[in-house]
């Protein structure tokens, strides 16, 4: 109950924090709001690198309470925007800050949390590896009266998960398949119907199985995509329509080029079958199949015939292939907001209150349904990326045209 006993000194730079970080506050009552409790769309670079008044003058009153981060990996530049920005944010509301990276390996997470709660961590942050794993490490933390906030990735099977921030994953799904069938042509970008009838020859990934979300995000796409299965304008030649055969443990890029060329040799070479689409839930696996279909000789564009491939997370490489005409959309998840709301959260327990959640239905981790704030997405085209990415300060022009992160 460490936590708990410090909180008097913390009042008033909470308060300054919640209405400096928040805008609205992360308290509103419906998803449709969940932006609105984000930074202000011009704030985002301040998320990476701290800043305005209030918020500096908060951090002021901040004490000595630390808390541990910790990250599955830094070979996706997802999670070091990450954990830059929840570091940066909560350096920013006065906290000391522990940010660990786990190479993508279950016993150094478990390791690295164990090791946060014996150096006296006042609130864990955690992107979990394998979801199910961490069960003797939140025992731990509850034991100390740490309170645990699940960070993108819901922790699975125990009752000690405080709160959960993430962005609405069935429906980055349903982005996922609907950005398909927009490259199809079966829908226009607005969502009404396109001029395309098919029928189209579709594969299916799906992300690691031991990552709850890469099942929120199959069932958002495969219900999308349900009735064109239904009515055959969509076909899945390999016969792999289930989840265990699409997934990609751990979202290794490798693994699904591997897969891909598999699929394109035991269907497709030597018959008259054309792949006309890949769904792909995540940036890193999307270039693993293009490498697999470039390599078989498709493409190398969309306009000479590489089949068309959905994505998540904006990752620059692939956002410069989607302004190349070679990946065709992403699906944008501002880590900025995300890192926001696990301060806004972690501030709320340090301040011993609870964390006011959006959603109380959704995420059930086996054990119990946990207290959620979800955000909302959206789909990158080539079309809006000047809008959605260079305009709010995610990536900037340069970026977009060399496809580096500088
Ligand atoms: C995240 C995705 C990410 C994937 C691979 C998921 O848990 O929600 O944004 O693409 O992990 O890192």
């Amino acid at each position: 109950m460490r936590a708990r006993r410090i909180v008097a000194a913390l009042g008033m730079s909470t308060m300054l924090v919640l209405a400096g970080c928040a805008g609205g506050g992360a308290g509103s009552d419906d998803g449709d709001d969940a932006t609105d409790a984000a930074p202000t769309e011009d704030t985002g670079s301040e998320a990476d690198t701290g800043s305005e008044g209030g918020e500096t003058e908060a951090a002021a009153g901040g004490g000595d309470l630390s808390i541990g981060v910790a990250m599955p990996t830094q070979t996706s530049e997802r999670w070091i925007a990450d954990g830059d920005a929840v570091q940066a944010g909560l350096e920013e509301a006065g906290y000391t800050v522990d940010l660990q990276f786990a190479g993508d390996d279950i016993p150094t997470q478990s390791q690295q949390i164990d090791q946060m709660i014996t150096n006296g961590a006042d609130a864990l942050i955690i992107a979990a590896i394998d979801g199910t794993a961490l069960s003797s490490q939140l025992d731990a933390a509850a034991d100390a009266g740490i309170p645990v906030i699940s960070y993108d990735r819901l922790i699975r099977d125990s009752e000690n998960v405080d709160f959960y921030v993430t962005f609405d994953n069935y429906q980055v799904g349903v982005q996922q398949a609907t950005s398909l069938l927009v490259g199809l042509g079966l829908l226009n970008e607005d969502g009404s119907e396109g001029d395309a009838t098919g029928p189209f020859n579709v594969e299916l990934f799906a992300g690691s199985p031991d990552d709850n979300n890469a099942t929120f995000f199959w069932d958002g796409a495969i219900d999308t995509l349900q009735p064109y299965f239904d009515d055959e304008t969509l076909t899945v030649p390999s016969g792999q329509t289930d989840f265990d055969q699409a997934a990609i443990l751990r979202w290794q890029q490798e693994t699904a080029q591997k897969r891909m060329e598999d699929i394109l040799t035991a269907t497709y070479t030597g018959t008259d079958l054309v792949l006309d689409g890949v769904l792909s839930p995540y940036d890193g696996l999307s270039r693993g199949i293009i490498t697999a279909l470039q390599n078989s000789g498709l493409g190398p564009s969309i306009e000479e015939g590489l089949p068309i491939v959905s994505g998540q997370d904006a990752e620059i490489a692939s956002v410069k292939l989607i302004a190349d005409g070679v990946q065709f959309a992403t699906i944008f998840k501002d880590t900025r907001k995300l890192a926001a709301q696990a301060v806004i959260a972690a501030d709320a327990f340090l301040a011993g209150e609870e964390p006011e959640a959006n959603d109380t239905e959704t995420y059930d981790n086996g054990v119990k349904v946990v207290p959620s704030y979800l955000l909302e997405s959206d789909i990158v085209y080539d079309s809006n990326i000047q809008e959605l990415l260079v305009d709010s300060g995610y990536w900037s022009a340069e970026e977009v045209e060399s496809g580096v992160a500088e």
